[in-house]
């Protein structure tokens, strides 16, 4: 397939690269607002670190504390509120994927006079993709999103219940700052969630993507396997330093754009994932450790070539006498239990989602991404019946 690649973000990677914010931030602006989430900075003294660089530097700072996991649009509009009335000229994002995404989309809404919301609604009513956007620096905290590397943010509307997200050009951070020290606080549950999230940003295009892509395929296959090794490392041992920097760096190649492109990759899983948690408020990478595998057996009907080639890659699941499918179901059962073994929830009903908004989730799904014949798009694409026996596959 014909491509284009755009990458702008500067990447500044490396333990102690914090210390830099300051010297950084001043080549965008003088006063910046920090973006933060429900106070693991503060409580880690993250936060105050890079205030004392920044103060070094000379940059003043107002903030956007409290975003939270799932951001609301609430947030958002609140943040672009703060940045006006301060007039800062650069936003500060130090925290997770929410954290980031809020900053994007308030460093849009600024220079937004409409309805925030509006730059948020893919697919839908009133939808308008930012042009301009104040500059950003991303900070991760956690290893998971790519946030801190790409243009996109996923926002959430408290009083719709939809999850919908922003792709601009204007939103990708002028400097991502990442260090993987900055990760090893993170529980051993978001650790997990984290490498989950990773995972999947590489298998939706390694399942959903064209044929003829063995660059690609290999390329997401060694950041799947390297997630794996060093994220159960990680779970076990949240200092472990090298096992941190290692799924950190996974987090970032894993969603910059690189392994997506030429492969005309759709995010199927994510969509199904992104309803969920719209409506149960549930952590995005253990809502993907249940929605992927039950995907991953609903596709293997078609495409057993594709899932057995991931079980013998990945996994190194034994060919000899077995058909296609016998090995792709191994290799799905193989990623189930790495996934369990790391403390990821498997089911719906182990984060408490029942049956009863099944057509609902389907419904929303399709509102963010459909295709011409309103199908959520993949290989195959998913009509919405396909969506509630993926989610019943799951219960
Ligand atoms: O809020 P605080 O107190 O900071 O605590 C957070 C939060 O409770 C905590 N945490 C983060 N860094 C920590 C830490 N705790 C201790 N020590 C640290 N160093 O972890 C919890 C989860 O944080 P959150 O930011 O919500 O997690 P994540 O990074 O997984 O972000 C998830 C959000 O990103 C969206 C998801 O949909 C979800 O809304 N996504 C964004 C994408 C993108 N922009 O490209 C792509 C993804 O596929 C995803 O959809
Ligand atoms: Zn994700």
């Amino acid at each position: 397939m014909n491509f284009e690649f755009y990458n702008p973000t500067r990447l500044v990677f490396g333990a102690g690269k914090l210390s830099q914010l300051g010297e950084i931030t001043a080549q965008y602006g003088k006063k910046a607002l920090i973006v933060t989430g429900g106070g693991s900075v503060k409580k880690n003294g993250v936060f105050d670190r890079a205030v004392t660089s920044l103060k070094t530097a000379g940059i003043d700072y107002a903030e956007c504390s409290g975003v939270e996991p799932n951001p609301r649009i609430t947030s958002v509009a609140r943040g672009a509120e703060t940045a006006r009335a301060e007039k800062c000229d650069v936003i500060i994002a130090i925290g997770g994927g929410s954290t980031m995404d809020a900053s994007k989309v308030i460093a849009a809404a600024v220079l937004y006079d409409g309805n925030p919301w509006n730059l948020i609604a893919h697919g839908q009513e009133n939808w308008v993709i930012p042009t301009q956007a104040l500059p950003v620096i991303t900070v991760p905290t956690l290893a998971a999103t790519g946030s801190e590397m790409n243009c996109g943010a996923v926002i959430s509307n408290d009083e719709t219940k939809v999850k919908s997200f922003v792709q601009a050009e204007c939103l990708y951070p002028k400097v991502a700052i990442v260090d993987p020290e900055l990760t090893t606080t993170v529980p051993k549950d978001q650790t997990a969630y984290g490498v989950c999230d990773i995972i999947t940003h590489v298998t939706e295009g390694y399942f959903t993507g064209i044929d003829g892509t063995p660059i690609q395929d290999r390329w997401a296959e060694g950041i799947i396997i390297n997630a794996i090794e060093y994220g159960r490392k990680a779970v076990a041992d949240g200092q472990d330093i090298e096992a941190r920097t290692q799924v950190q760096w996974a987090s970032i190649v894993a969603l910059n754009g690189w392994v997506q492109a030429g492969v005309n990759m759709m995010p199927p899983v994510h969509m199904i994932e992104h309803a969920l948690s719209a409506h149960h408020n549930i952590t995005h990478g253990a809502g993907l450790a249940i929605i992927n595998p039950a995907y991953m057996r609903f596709i293997a009907r078609t495409r057993p070539e594709r899932l057995a080639q991931f079980a013998t890659r990945i996994f190194g699941i034994l060919t000899a006498g077995k058909d296609e499918m016998t090995v792709a179901m191994e290799g799905i059962d193989a990623y189930e239990a790495f996934l369990k073994s790391i403390g990821c929830p498997t089911r719906l009903s182990e984060v408490g989602i029942d049956d009863e908004l099944f057509e609902q989730y389907a419904e929303d799904a399709v509102l963010v991404v459909r295709d011409a014949e309103g199908n959520l798009p993949g290989r195959p694409a998913l009509s919405k019946d396909d969506i509630v026996a993926v989610l019943k596959s799951a219960l």
